[in-house]
């Protein structure tokens, strides 16, 4: 199954990391460490073959990949003799790097990222495209009627007004041009009634939001255990410190308040109340794509004895969220594949903030049955039945069974 991987964001830490290791992957040169799909639980028929992924995208950004790829080896970030010993390889998927559109109306904005789709899919015989987004964190949207409907949108868009962000324009042209979509930051992207309703007519599935892959991913861990040991979280406080383009953005107030919000949510959620304390992020330069996460927890247990958890975490992060970039485009088109349409909600174990019945527009009931939780073991459960459902799908039982 030749499936295109369209990059918004492609010449970013995460996007670069992505393609290497893909490439590395597809050549023999690095084996599949942080790929959950290829885990003996998961591994199976449905998903595309690392070589069959096909990398394209759109950037703001003009620096060649493999300049970008030099830097991260530079930083640590990946072996330096990978991007040596890829560098035909990247100048290929440099040349379907599109930069991103601009100019003109939003409408016109869009048609040029269809268009882009439909040549990307075309010059490389490609069963299908799955876009998907990880460039900057943008500021949460600004309401707008015309994202309570298809049909409002599409009248707002020909009257040449500016109603979505970028993430949602690209989220529009991905369905328009009937291609799945899934979004790796906190930005809208997909979640507005009136994409939501789109992709129910053109049929696809889109998964989100903002990847796991640092201090939420642990606190999705142990805030479980002290709600199965009936503990009770007194405060819960992070500050989490990291450089790169990603900690370049999340210095802007607008965005930062997008990440805090979509990192906070998990424990109310798990715990069933709000311990006290903060999340924080704040920007060090020094630290490049090397993300350094403190938090202290204080809890009580039996008549009141209080007692603490300290972690630190030091996390690479583009190298944490490459694989499961590769995991999701792998899942995702095997869901479309299946003609699995709307919010993939099997997908939460991947995401902060996951979708829900709340995001499922036209199509509640369809997949979205139940809230995906943030608890990391039942994530896992859900993730894995559906692996196995879509393998099942595909003629072979999956390598290890379901867990
Ligand atoms: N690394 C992780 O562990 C992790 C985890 C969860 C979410 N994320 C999210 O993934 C995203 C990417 O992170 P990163 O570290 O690669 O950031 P980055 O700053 O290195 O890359 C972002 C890229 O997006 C490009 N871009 C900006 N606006 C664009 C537009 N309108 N159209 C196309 N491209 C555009 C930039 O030029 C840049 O190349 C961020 O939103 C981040 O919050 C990362």
């Amino acid at each position: 199954m030749r499936t295109g991987v369209w990059l918004v964001g492609a010449r970013g830490s995460v996007a670069t990391t992505s393609i290497v290791g893909a490439l590395a992957l597809r050549a023999g040169l690095t084996g599949p460490t942080g790929c959950v799909t290829e885990l003996s639980e998961l591994r199976g028929p449905a998903w595309p073959s690392f070589a069959d992924l096909v990398f394209g995208g759109h950037d703001v950004a003009a620096t060649p990949l493999a300049k970008r790829a030099e830097a991260l080896a530079d930083a640590g970030v990946v072996p330096a003799r990978l991007v040596a010993a890829l560098g035909e390889e990247l100048a290929a998927v440099d040349d379907d790097v599109r930069p991103a559109p601009v100019g003109g109306t939003q409408a016109d904005r869009a048609a040029a990222v269809v268009a882009d789709l439909a040549a990307f899919r075309g010059r490389h015989g490609l069963d299908r495209v799955v876009v998907v987004n990880v460039s900057a964190t943008e500021p949460a949207a600004r309401p707008h009627p015309a994202h309570a409907d298809p049909d409002a949108l599409a009248a707002a868009l020909a009257a040449g007004e500016e109603v979505l962000p970028p993430s949602s324009l690209y989220a529009y042209a991905a369905f328009t041009a009937g291609c799945p979509y899934v979004d790796f930051t906190p930005s809208t992207g997909a979640r507005l009634p009136a994409l939501a309703a789109l992709a129910a007519r053109h049929a696809v599935p889109y998964a989100g939001h903002d990847g796991k892959t640092g201090e939420t991913l642990l606190k999705s861990v142990l805030a479980p255990m002290f709600a199965m040991r009936h503990l009770a979280v007194r405060s819960w406080s992070g500050t989490n410190l990291l450089g790169g383009g990603d900690g370049a953005t999340l210095a802007q107030p607008d965005a930062n308040a997008a990440k805090v919000a979509s990192k906070q949510r998990v424990l109310g959620e798990i715990l069933g109340y709000v311990p006290q304390g903060d999340t924080r992020i704040d920007y060090v330069e020094e630290l490049g794509d090397f993300k350094t996460a403190w938090d202290l927890i204080t809890f009580a247990g039996f008549l009141g004895t209080g007692m603490r958890l300290e972690f630190t975490w030091h996390g690479c992060d583009s190298a944490l969220a490459a694989p499961l970039v590769l995991d999701l485009a792998r899942i995702t088109a095997a869901a479309h594949a299946a003609g699995r349409h709307g919010p993939l909600t099997d997908l939460a174990f991947f995401f902060k903030d996951p979708l829900g019945p709340a995001d499922s527009g036209p199509d509640a009931g369809a997949t979205a049955d139940r809230a995906p939780g943030h608890a990391l073991g039942e994530q896992w459960a859900r993730l894995a039945a559906f692996a196995a459902d879509l393998h099942a799908g595909a003629g072979t039982p999956p390598a290890g069974g379901a867990a």
